[in-house]
């Protein structure tokens, strides 16, 4: 009897074993990456700089997922058309949080905005306000006239500075860039009222001046620390002692900016039931009527006015950048406006539609320049897999869409631009080709795309339909770095008008 039950034991302990070895032998490894450091992880083959060309490197060495834990934060960088589409559109429900972070805490207001808040019911809330109200077809609509003021308000700020003979100026593109695209949004957001007209509160007009006067060095200031890698999100116990001082720079950043936010939403409470007809109100009029919060509203306008600004900023910053490299290609689309629209008015808009190559060019300044080049970090909160490598429950992971553009795979001659790629296809931006994703894709990606794409081609049609360009040299056409990848080097060009007199 004793016999019987050893050998049952031993019968029993070998399946358990052999169970034990099949269970750990299908559950997937991690994917590769470089040396991991007790307790830094791979901080120290972190790229600081350009990250997006840094993680390029990496996957050529480790492969498309590449794991690069830091601290306590687990980190997985992604490569290439297949599984970007894994990540979002196969398992989009399962990916599309956000970590928490010091840029959430200050720029996002308690991440309480649309962009850095994770997978909530405050994401629902803020994410349906800002597309159906802000970016709503109608609203996008009946705001052409408030984006044609601003254009040709731009137009005769370049007037003044090329003058009105036919001389060769110079001319700071992105301050132009930077100027049209932040006065459009601005108005969008607050209406005219806060532009420094009308306004009773002597408070809130010295602080509006303020932001329209500084308002460079603000963007400037969140695209720094928005993209920086900050060691307090990574080592929470390192956080109290702010090592990089980045902390000290979010709150003065943002005194400058809540003040603002508060002034102006309790002004709206105050309007708001004076204001008869749809017509007079502004977001905010509207979102204050969708109930909701101070701080959900201050997320919502902290989001479109800092990467909101600077990432439509960008595009049309590197759209002159290579325009003015490739003088051919900016004469074609002079010529192509030149017939369609001719050279006795301005293009606007409502031209767009039947400007394929100006609709072209677009999209090749997005591809080979996409202004948030890393995409915004998803986070998966539950175990899961990619590439059929195991991702753990609460992992980072940054799909590299800038790299998507440069991938030889997908795109013959990648490095060139070369708009003529895209006549004729029917290839778009807007999340549905995978080889092609500056706005991202899935339930995180961009709601603001159709503005962006809008007033991308608006103003950089304006720009060269208006004006000559031309570069005194080489231009650089490499990324700077930040959350928003603009040029590295400040775009400076010569500029000269070129329609007849009365299309100013
Ligand atoms: C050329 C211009 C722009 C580009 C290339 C761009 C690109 C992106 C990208 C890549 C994301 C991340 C999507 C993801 O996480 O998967 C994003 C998110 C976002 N963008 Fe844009 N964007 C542009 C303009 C704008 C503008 C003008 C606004 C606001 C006025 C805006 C507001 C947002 C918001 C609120 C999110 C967060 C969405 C969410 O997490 O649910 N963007 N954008």
């Amino acid at each position: 009897m004793e016999g019987h039950l050893a050998f049952a034991a031993i019968i029993l302990g070998f399946l358990l074993f052999v169970l034990r070895a099949r269970k750990s032998r299908d559950r997937a490894a991690l994917p590769p990456g470089p040396f991991q450091w007790p307790l830094i992880g791979c901080l120290p083959s972190f790229p600081f700089h350009q990250r997006h060309r840094g993680f390029l490197e990496l996957s050529k060495k480790f492969g498309p997922i590449v794991t690069m834990p830091i601290g306590s934060s687990k980190i997985f960088l992604v490569h290439g058309k297949d599984l970007a589409m894994e990540v979002l559109r196969f398992k989009d429900a399962q990916f599309s949080s956000r970590p928490l972070s010091m840029t959430g805490k200050y720029i996002g207001f308690e991440h309480s905005d649309p962009n850095l808040c994770p997978l909530n019911e405050n994401w629902r809330v803020v994410r349906k306000a800002f597309s159906n109200e802000l970016m709503a077809p109608s609203r996008l609509s009946s705001q052409a006239w408030l984006r044609r003021e601003e254009v040709l308000k731009t137009v005769d700020s370049l007037l003044g500075i090329t003058g009105h003979g036919r001389d060769w100026a110079s001319v700071d593109v992105r301050k132009i860039a930077e100027g049209v695209v932040g006065r459009i949004i601005m108005r969008m957001l607050f209406g005219d009222h806060y532009l420094g007209k009308n306004i009773d509160n002597p408070d809130a007009e010295r602080i509006t001046r303020e932001l329209e006067r500084e308002f460079e060095k603000y963007l400037a200031e969140g695209n720094f620390l928005w993209g920086e890698l900050n060691l307090a999100d990574y080592f929470p116990a390192l956080g109290i002692f702010d090592l990089q001082g980045l902390e000290g720079r979010f709150k003065r950043l943002m005194s400058k900016l809540e003040p603002l936010f508060t002034m102006i939403i309790q002004e709206h409470r105050k309007n708001t039931v004076m204001i008869q007809d749809e017509k007079g109100k502004d977001v905010i009029d509207v979102l204050l009527q969708n109930q909701l919060s101070d701080k959900q509203i201050m997320g919502i306008l902290s989001d479109a006015l800092l990467p909101g600004i600077g990432t439509t900023a960008a595009a049309v910053e590197w759209a002159m950048a290579e325009l003015a490299s490739n003088p051919h290609t900016l004469s074609r689309a002079q010529q192509e406006l030149d017939s369609v629209v001719g050279r006795s008015r301005l293009m606007d808009e409502s031209a767009i539609p039947s400007l394929p190559y100006l609709q072209a060019i677009a999209k090749e300044v997005l591809r080979l320049h996409p202004s948030a080049p890393l995409d915004d970090p998803h986070l998966n909160e539950e175990e899961s897999s990619l590439g059929g490598y195991a991702i753990p429950a609460k992992s980072t992971i940054f799909v590299n869409l800038w790299a998507l553009g440069r991938d030889d795979r997908l795109w013959s001659d990648a490095s060139r631009f070369d708009p003529d790629r895209f006549l004729g296809t029917e290839i778009g931006v807007h999340g549905s080709h995978f080889e092609l994703l500056p706005f991202s894709s899935g339930r995180r990606r961009c709601p603001a795309h159709a503005l962006a794409m809008i007033k991308l081609q608006h103003i950089v049609g304006a720009l060269v339909h208006g004006f000559d360009w031309s570069s005194a040299g080489a231009v650089d056409l490499i990324e700077g770095d930040g959350i928003i990848a603009g040029p590295r080097t400040p775009l400076r060009l010569r500029a000269r008008r070129r329609l007849d007199d009365e299309a100013y």
